[in-house]
């Protein structure tokens, strides 16, 4: 599939979620997204954060704006969603970045079950209602789409990393994320006839922490370029899909 089939994205909106790191996949993902010409809305539970990026990317010249957004609170939620809908008033591409709670080395016999709750909470409930909020401004959008960032720790089929591979747990981690790619195919499906393209990326084991190259982690502008590639995907691009570096991979 080739992205530069799609209509140039001049002028159009991208809001990512949890771009409040430097080194994190969200910041990365709202550069690569501005670079494609889109407006950004770069958002993070501090809006200290978010300026920090915004500004230090309008210095790369892009057009990145920053705005507190925490996507386990409602009111947050309504506050941007208000904003956005007041102006432009429309939504072309929807990052769902947010993501975390990696309980590594844990076991879901024994898991803390308020933590697996947590985790549900940010990494499933967080793209639900993100993707009800701005639902409305993505449907007047030309060439919508949304964007969840799963993991292959989720994945039924995985070998290596999958739910029945992982040597090490993370149970909360890869339950919330299986259940992310399962609310994927329900929004795909959902959402196909309305002209919003959605689908679930992997990005691979990135380096977006101090020491993970070591471990063979990939440079965080590769998993970034990843998630990215979704908003680019054309209209007549997949929906309902579980993909990294556009080859799908097992559910
Ligand atoms: N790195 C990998 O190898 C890898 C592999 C597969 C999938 N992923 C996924 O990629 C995404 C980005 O991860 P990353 O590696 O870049 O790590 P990261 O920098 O730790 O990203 C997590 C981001 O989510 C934010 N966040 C947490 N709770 C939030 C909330 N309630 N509302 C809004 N933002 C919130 C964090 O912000 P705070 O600073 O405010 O906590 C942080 O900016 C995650 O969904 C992760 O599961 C990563």
């Amino acid at each position: 599939m080739n992205p530069n089939s799609n209509p140039s994205p001049s002028g159009r909106l991208a809001l990512v979620t949890g771009a409040s790191r430097e080194t994190g996949l969200g910041r990365e993902i709202a550069r690569q997204l501005a670079q494609s010409g889109f407006r950004v809305l770069l958002t993070a539970r501090r809006l200290e954060a978010a300026e920090e990026h915004a500004h230090a990317l309008r210095g790369e010249g892009l057009d990145v704006i920053a705005r507190a957004l925490d996507v386990t609170d409602d009111t947050s939620i309504a506050e941007l969603r208000d904003e956005v809908a007041a102006s432009p008033g429309r939504l072309d591409v929807l990052i769902n970045n947010a993501g975390s709670y990696y309980d590594a080395g844990a076991e879901a016999i024994s898991s803390d079950l308020g933590y697996a709750h947590e985790a549900l909470e940010l990494n499933l409930f967080g793209a639900w209602r993100m993707t009800q909020a701005f639902a409305p401004m993505l449907e007047k959008s030309e060439h919508p789409r949304i964007v969840n960032v799963g993991s292959a720790a989720g994945s039924f089929g995985d070998p290596v990393l999958g739910l029945d591979a992982h040597p090490q747990g993370v149970p909360s981690y890869a339950i919330s994320k299986a259940a992310l790619h399962a609310l994927t195919i329900k929004l795909a499906r959902e959402l196909k006839p309305r002209g919003i393209l959605v689908n679930v990326i992997c990005p691979g084991f990135v380096a977006s922490h101090p020491g993970l190259e070591k471990f063979g982690a990939r440079p965080v502008p590769d998993g970034a370029r990843c998630i990215v590639w979704g908003a680019l995907i054309p209209d007549d691009g997949p929906t309902g899909g579980f993909y990294r570096d556009g080859a799908p991979l097992p559910w």
